[in-house]
């Protein structure tokens, strides 16, 4: 746990608090401290309350990825990889080897105010290079333009450890075969399946929060948010198989995620035992010659197309995990953060209020077009609190990032880090981007803003296979219990980020609920 927090939550009368969500990174004895989130209810009234499309099932990024190297500079197409008008773009001095831990989060946002863009970090006990990138053509260009020439990289060892080989964390071929086999599971249909699934989940939480209500018992969201999540993710792998198993354990073994919220390596290994569940739940459908409609039975079935064989064992295992920890944490850490925004802006609580309250019944999968304001609010989240805040790559051979006027040098090797957190509160693209305000997502304004400087979900062909699964999840779950119950927020603990490998709130945050 980290010390040295620079602000708390105070009353509106100080001075930062006029900022509705602020970072602020302050100096202390020569480095930097925690960068603290401040929180006011001064939001301006915006009269724009446009409207994002639905929820799409973009699976474009699919189809086996480009082979071509696209640069969008004339200059770069034009030049050799040795051409010397490619330069390192500027950085510190001091080496350092950037991490998804607090002290990078920290430098990042100071090195990128300095340094205005995309920045070159000397390796500290690494052997290469590290380029921060924070201009949007360079996002591009890494995970679109010429994204054959970038593994994954550092920033995915840790990962390994509780992952196998699963395609987070894969490259290459195996990636390649592993993704075309397991893209069919996420197909809209089979997401509209699960919605039902979502809002059973959903409801129960609403009785829940009904009595706590009238209880006046106030709601640690971010516990019960990481419940839930965790909850609809095994249901949509096992769905019934999971009472069974918590019958037969007596517990939810899997609970251990959202009880112990390290990551280390001790957690690494009791995550790793749980595979043998795994394991007995596919071993005892294939005895009963069983097929349930649900992720692990797809991924059972599933066979690549080219070679016609299916997953092995191993893998199966692997990409289970996988799921499991990728789908969690970041839909509970989203919904923690939105329902934390809700309580603090009244206007958009307000707005978000008459469109479910227009619905006038429970939503469901087909509603989720007239929830555009819901999924509004679920896109600005991820612009303030991305989950995955910070990714990296690693430059297989030479490269050069299109720049106006010059281009940026990728040493052959050089670790590659993409900060979404960064370029999403990028005041070159955002208006006042600290504030919280969901018709930035309009389908007016999301066209007329740069298409790369938003990316929670990554993009290119290794861009999030769980999008649409969790958008849903998410939509349905504000458009349900947003009908009924609205929050306050109880001050206590500082409201403030843990920007590790997910970008979680460093404390519980503590919720009063009411009934609406
Ligand atoms: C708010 C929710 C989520 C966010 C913000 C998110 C974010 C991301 C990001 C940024 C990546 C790409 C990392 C990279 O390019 O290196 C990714 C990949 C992935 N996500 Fe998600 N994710 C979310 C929910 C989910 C869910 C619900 C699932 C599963 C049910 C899931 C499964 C995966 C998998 C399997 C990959 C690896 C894809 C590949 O490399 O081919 N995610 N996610």
């Amino acid at each position: 746990m980290l010390s040295g927090l620079s602000g708390t939550d105070q009353g509106p009368n100080d001075i930062l608090s006029r900022h509705s969500v602020s970072f602020f990174p302050t100096l202390s004895s020569g480095s930097f401290n925690r960068i603290a989130l401040l929180v006011s209810h001064t939001n301006p009234p915006s009269e724009d309350v446009s409207h994002t499309s639905p929820p799409s099932n973009d699976v474009s990024h699919t189809s086996p990825p480009p082979d071509a190297v696209s640069h969008t500079s004339p200059s770069a197409m034009a030049a050799s990889a040795a051409d010397t008008a490619a330069r390192l773009a500027p950085g510190p001095d001091e080496p350092f080897d950037v991490n998804v831990d607090d002290a990078s989060f920290e430098k990042l946002a100071l090195w990128k105010a300095r340094y205005g863009g995309t920045i070159t970090v000397k390796p500290r006990e690494r052997q290469s290079l590290a380029l921060v990138l924070n201009e949007p053509e360079h996002v591009r260009h890494v995970l679109i333009g010429n994204h054959r020439n970038y593994n994954k990289g550092v920033g995915f060892e840790r990962v390994k450890m509780l992952l196998g080989n699963g395609i987070i964390v894969s490259d290459g071929d195996f990636w390649r075969s592993q993704r075309r086999m397991i893209q069919p599971v996420f197909h809209r249909k089979i997401v509209e399946a699960q919605a039902g699934m979502m809002q059973t989940c959903n409801e129960a939480k609403l009785r829940e929060w009904q009595d706590k209500a009238a209880s006046g018992t106030v709601v640690d969201i971010t516990t019960e948010m990481s419940a839930l999540a965790l909850e609809v993710i095994l249901r949509a792998l096992f769905s019934h198989d999971l009472d069974e198993l918590i019958a037969q354990e007596g517990v939810n073994p899997f609970s251990m995620l959202v009880e112990d919220v390290t990551r280390d390596l001790k957690l690494a290994m009791r995550f790793r035992a749980l595979t043998r569940h795994v394991t007995a739940i596919m071993a005892r459908r294939r005895e009963q010659n069983r097929i349930e409609h649900d992720f692990l039975s797809l991924m059972m079935e599933t066979r690549d197309k080219e070679s016609g064989q299916p997953m092995s064992d191993k893998a199966l295992v692997d990409e289970v995990m996988t799921i499991i920890v990728a789908g969690h944490e970041t839909t509970a850490g989203t919904l923690n953060w939105a329902w934390y925004l809700l309580s603090q802006d009244a206007r958009v609580e307000s707005l978000l209020h008459e469109e479910v309250d227009a619905l006038g019944h429970a939503p469901g999968f087909g509603d989720l077009q007239a929830l555009r304001y819901t999924r509004q609010v679920v896109d600005e989240t991820l612009r303030l609190y991305p989950p995955v805040w910070l990714f990296s790559r690693k430059a297989i051979n030479e490269d050069r990032l299109p720049g106006k006027d010059q281009d940026t040098r990728v040493p052959a090797g050089a670790d590659i880090f993409l900060c979404p957190y960064l370029l999403h509160r990028d005041e070159r693209y955002w208006d006042d981007p600290e504030s919280f305000l969901p018709e930035r997502f309009s389908d007016e304004a999301s066209r007329q803003r740069n298409k790369h400087v938003y990316y929670p979900f990554s993009l290119g062909s290794r861009r999030c296979i769980g999008e649409f699964f969790s958008i849903v999840d998410m939509q349905l779950h504000l458009g349900l219990l947003a009908r009924h119950i609205r929050f306050t927020h109880v001050v206590g603990k500082p409201v403030a980020v843990e920007p590790h490998i997910n970008l979680r709130s460093l404390h519980s945050i503590m919720l009063m609920p009411e009934l609406r």
